[in-house]
């Protein structure tokens, strides 16, 4: 018999407030601007028509402090909880601090900062770590690379696989997500009904349809998974 078949699923929803105690500012605790930076500039096919170097020069950025900052509690924690659980990360950051925090099931939405794509072939994704992308480098077949990350207007390839993992959710477990970008925010409708779903966050977003078995847990993400171990262990 396989044990871990057996085990408990928790499905985790996590976006920029996990990582906010690691230092990575959200997006939308700024006041609409990303690092002093218009996100549709930044962060929609519009952006990089108008100025790739811009973009470019952003997401380079955005890799170099990638590299300078650490996992915190709430990273460390979902992993350790592996131990005791079937723990689908679900992630809307494209930060490794998932991965480096230990969780080894994880699922990003929204892209990964480490990886750049082909602008002619999606398919050729190439991973770059923390080093810098430039204008001119290019995919295997001569086309200019671009940031591996979903842009705003962009289809989100990762949701029905998503889908599938909330679907089959014991807990769903959110942490640090404002849920006002869709189709992710759409997730929690995808989750059984018995399942509990456990909300972290300082400033609990609201829900615009009426959510079954909802503890909210108002802390920093990493207070909060203190109190989520109380409540898993009970
Ligand atoms: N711990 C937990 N949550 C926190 C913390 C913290 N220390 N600090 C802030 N938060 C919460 C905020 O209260 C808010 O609800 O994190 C949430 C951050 O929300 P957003 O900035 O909107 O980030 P997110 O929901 O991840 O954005 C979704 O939008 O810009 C796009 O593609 C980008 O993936 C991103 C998506």
């Amino acid at each position: 018999m396989n044990i871990a078949n057996n085990r408990k699923k928790i499905v985790v929803l996590t976006g920029a407030g996990i990582s906010a105690e690691s230092g990575i500012k959200t997006f939308r605790d700024s006041g609409g601007l990303w690092e002093n930076h218009n996100i549709m500039d930044v962060a929609s096919p519009v952006g990089w028509r108008k100025n790739k170097n811009l973009v470019i020069n952003f997401y380079n950025e955005r890799r170099e402090q990638l590299a300078e900052v650490k996992p915190n509690f709430a990273h460390t924690y979902l992993a350790e909880l592996e131990n005791d659980f079937d723990v689908q990360i679900i992630t809307q950051n494209v930060d490794d601090l998932h991965e480096r925090g230990g969780s080894t099931k994880i699922l990003h939405l929204h892209g990964e900062l480490t990886k750049v794509r082909s602008t002619f072939d999606a398919s050729l994704v190439y991973d770059i770590g923390y080093t810098k992308l430039n204008i001119g480098d290019n995919c295997d077949l001569g086309y200019q690379l671009r940031p591996h990350i979903v842009w705003f207007g962009e289809d989100v390839p990762a949701i029905s696989e998503a889908i599938t993992y909330c679907m089959r959710a014991d807990y769903f477990i959110v942490i640090g997500t404002s849920m006002e970008v869709y189709p992710a925010a759409n997730l929690i409708d995808y989750v059984p009904k018995q399942a509990p779903k456990i909300i972290i966050d300082p400033n609990i977003p609201a829900f615009t349809t009426p959510i079954s078995n909802l503890v909210k847990i108002e802390k920093k993400a990493s207070e909060g998974v203190k109190e989520l171990k109380e409540y898993l262990t009970n």
